[in-house]
């Protein structure tokens, strides 16, 4: 088969590398896709936000398969324009999409299938959310109901910090545009956090693994947040007992509800539970791999993954047999520009990767470029650094040997990743 490989990131990196070791893969394509990207197969210029200049490619390229990395193509329904022009797309419809588009949607999704998730209400005008703010004191956790890249939820300590969030969305200012005009108010949950992927074929799933990540920019999670420093998989705090639970209560219920209102689930189904006191609740569902999460869970599948994801498209889960569960553990450590959630330099060259992956990783690129021949850091999160292992330790520690490898001006990375796993291992 020949694939496209749709991003331009260190998620599309690790899919492309995990395709490309396919016997599946006769041919691998990228659009844009990066310089990791280009040692495994030819790169395109798109512009990832236009569904038809992709299907065009697809099309121009006679392309079999496109695997979709990112979720705005997803949402603005690239995989309807590939469906009706007869090409075939891994990834969910722009209704399925919701999950993640509109998280009005989602919630309303969990309400009416009874899936364990937080109290929420939703509000399109500034004197209704701030009447309901009045009502409900601090903590609480505002969220702009559309894609905003991470940004659009925040979690309030202080009634001052939740009125301000709502005027930021509601108010004039409008900071996330359309994706704020929607605004879902929803109550606290105190627990661990960790994130489930699941494949799906509009009826049929695998799970792949559990994964926890890292989104604070420092160790110990201080300082802002960023896109993720790094993540581990399996998670320990997703025992066996929970993954039955989040099976029964989140999983299934979902993709029956889906496949009930008329938008069957195909695609990765990434779901963000928090584990409380009463069990794991959904924060958010999102509608493709996560970044940096993508890079470990597809090494852990014990299985061929292009295979998987030309049966989800098929519809045709049921004929792989029953999946294996994830062998051994992973871990990935986020390499980054100095300044990075904040300013940043760009164009300082590379060098080190032959000798990180000497050591046993993997180098994927998630912010350069190529600049006179020579390989430069152009993004905040430049590199993630990935290794398996038998068990989780070796995988950090494999991972730190590489990380340490790669040179460049400013790079930092956090040292504690997969602390909080080691130490439930421990227990
Ligand atoms: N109801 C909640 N209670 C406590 N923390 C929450 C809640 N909802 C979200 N969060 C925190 O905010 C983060 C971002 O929220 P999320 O819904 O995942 O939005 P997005 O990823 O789209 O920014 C979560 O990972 C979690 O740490
Ligand atoms: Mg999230």
């Amino acid at each position: 088969m020949k694939i496209l490989v749709v991003g331009s990131g260190g998620r599309e990196h690790a899919i492309a590398l995990a395709v490309s070791k396919s016997p599946k893969c006769s041919e691998l394509i990228c659009a844009p896709g990066n310089p990791g990207m280009a040692n495994l197969g030819k790169c395109f210029p798109v512009d990832v936000a236009d569904p038809k200049a992709i299907a065009d490619l697809a099309q121009a390229e006679h392309v079999d398969l496109a695997i979709i990395g990112p979720e705005i193509p997803l949402v603005a329904g690239v995989v309807d324009e590939f469906r009706a022009r007869g090409l075939r797309a891994f990834g969910p419809t722009a209704g399925a999409a919701a999950l993640e588009g509109s998280k009005a949607f989602s919630k309303d999704i969990m309400k009416k299938y009874n899936v364990p998730t937080a109290a929420y209400e939703t509000f399109t005008d500034l004197a209704s959310a701030k009447k309901f703010l009045a009502e409900h004191p601090a903590p609480i956790v505002v969220k702009a109901s559309g894609l905003a890249a991470g940004k659009g939820a925040v979690v309030c300590m202080t009634d001052a910090e939740a009125n301000e969030a709502i005027e930021e969305m509601l108010g004039e200012k409008a900071i996330f545009g359309e994706s704020g005009k929607t605004v879902v108010i929803e109550e606290f949950m105190e627990g661990e956090e960790a994130s489930i992927f699941v494949v799906c074929d509009g009826k049929d799933y695998v799970i792949l693994t559990s994964a926890q990540d890292h989104k604070r920019v420092f160790d110990d999670d201080k300082g802002p947040n960023t896109g993720g420093m790094g993540a581990y998989a399996p998670a320990p705090v997703v025992t066996d007992e929970l993954l039955a639970e989040v099976k029964a209560k989140i999983i299934e219920p979902t993709l029956k509800g889906m496949a009930a209102e008329g938008k069957p689930y195909t695609g990765v189904l990434y779901v963000g539970i928090m584990v409380t006191s009463k069990g794991p609740k959904v924060v958010e569902y999102n509608c493709r791999l996560g970044d940096p999460e993508c890079q470990i869970v597809l090494p852990l599948y014990d299985g061929d993954v292009l295979e998987l994801f030309d049966a989800a498209e098929k519809g045709e889960i049921a004929k792989l047999g029953t999946p294996k569960p994830p062998k051994g553990s992973a871990a990935i450590i986020v390499l980054a520009s100095a300044g990075y959630p904040g300013s940043y330099e760009k164009g300082k060259v590379v060098t080190g990767i032959d000798a990180a992956e000497a050591k046993g990783v993997s180098v994927l690129h998630a912010g350069t470029k190529m600049a006179d021949g020579k390989l430069v850091t152009n993004g905040g999160r430049v590199f993630g650094v990935v290794a398996s292992g038998a068990t989780l330790q070796d995988a950090l520690d494999t991972a730190y040997a590489g990380a340490a490898e790669v040179k460049f001006d400013g790079v930092f990375y956090r040292k504690d990743i997969g602390k909080k796993g080691l130490a439930r291992l421990a227990k």
